[in-house]
């Protein structure tokens, strides 16, 4: 379906839980997290209910996130289910990778099709602190093992997001880009975006991705893939993703919908305009969703000095 600037929504990203197995600094507040009520998480046959109305509609791409969807009870049933609607031609997974090798296999015969691993340091003392990571003593081992544990799977191309953050991770841009030398990998950065927790922090931890071709000038433009500006350092087997929400806004092709885990709808990542789905169904539910694609706004001038006007944490909406 299209929306009233033309552009057609056929990209739905499911935030199946708003737990986290960590806390990452810009993405939760370290305490007060209450587990929401059980019963207003959305459950596996309404998330089912959508997806299929969405996919009647034209949706052909749906991206489960979080919290950390691996966390979410049943995330095994909800990838069967979606990946057997008629019309979703591609399930994808952002995790952290923290439990990716326990799940991969599953994931995998679940019918997911591609996995974007969020990882923003090779440094573990650095992941610890970043992360809150309570988990175990080599998170980042753990993550890469569940990277090694996702290939033997079958799974191709992993991207690899790194959320830039000025004065913690631009010093490890050139390292971040090496791991594209001899692996299949996309190692995506990604500008800062004020949202949530990030919105009060220090104007000096939003850089731009123009650091990144500052810091490694052997990167050459390759194209694009979704919203990432894509590059590579020839005979490197991987590629370098750009993805810039603050120095290059990407409405103008914004084909995205959202549903959040509470079961309201999000036409925009940054406005405040919601809608709750959880208690409608039938036409009630398909009304709901052509309305909120019709009424997608045009864009977002996301900016230092104009934050998102979400008052959502990203962990309760997943990127
Ligand atoms: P691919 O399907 O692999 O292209 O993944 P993706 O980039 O759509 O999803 P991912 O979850 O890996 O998100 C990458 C980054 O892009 C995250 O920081 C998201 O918050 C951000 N992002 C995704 N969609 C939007 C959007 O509509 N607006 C803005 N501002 N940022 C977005
Ligand atoms: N700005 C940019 N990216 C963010 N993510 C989470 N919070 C932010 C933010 N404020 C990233 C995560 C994950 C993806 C879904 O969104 O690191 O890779
Ligand atoms: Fe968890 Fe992802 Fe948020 Fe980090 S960015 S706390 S991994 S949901």
């Amino acid at each position: 379906m299209r929306d009233s600037y033309d552009r057609s929504i056929d990209y739905l990203r499911v935030s199946v839980t708003d737990l986290c197995n960590l806390r990452c600094t810009y993405c939760m507040p370290e305490h007060g997290v209450e587990k929401a009520d059980h019963s207003r998480i959305i459950s596996v046959d309404k998330i089912e209910e959508i997806v299929k109305i969405c996919a009647d509609l034209g949706t052909r791409k749906v991206r489960l996130t979080g919290g950390e969807p691996l966390v979410r009870r049943g995330i095994i049933e909800i990838c069967h289910r979606i990946s057997a609607i008629p019309g979703i031609e591609e399930l994808c997974i952002t995790t952290n990778g923290i439990l990716l090798k326990k799940y991969a296999h599953d994931l995998k015969l679940a019918g997911v099709d591609r996995l974007n691993v969020s990882l923003d340091t090779l440094d573990e003392e650095k992941y610890k602190k970043l992360t809150r990571c309570a988990c175990s003593e080599h998170p980042i081992k753990q993550i890469f093992e569940g990277i090694e544990a996702a290939k033997k799977e079958g799974f191709g191309t992993i991207k690899i997001n790194t959320v830039l953050l000025g004065g913690v991770n631009d010093d490890e841009i050139r390292s971040l880009v090496e791991l594209t030398r001899d692996e299949d990998f996309q190692v995506r950065f990604i500008e800062l975006m004020p949202i949530g927790e990030a919105k009060s922090w220090d104007k000096a931890t939003f850089i731009p991705n123009s650091t990144v071709l500052e810091k490694v000038p052997e990167l050459v433009p390759c194209g694009e893939s979704g919203v990432a500006h894509l590059y590579n350092i020839p005979g490197y087997k991987g590629m370098v993703g750009l993805i810039s929400p603050l120095s290059n806004h990407f409405c103008s092709t914004c084909n995205r919908l959202r549903l959040t885990a509470d079961g309201k709808l999000k036409a925009c990542l940054h406005s405040n305009k919601e809608t709750s789905v959880i208690d409608l169904e039938g036409d009630a539910l398909r009304e709901a969703i052509i309305n909120e694609i019709k009424n997608k706004p045009r864009n977002y001038d996301l900016s230092v000095s104009n934050p998102s006007s979400s008052d959502r944490n990203m962990n309760q909406i997943g990127g």
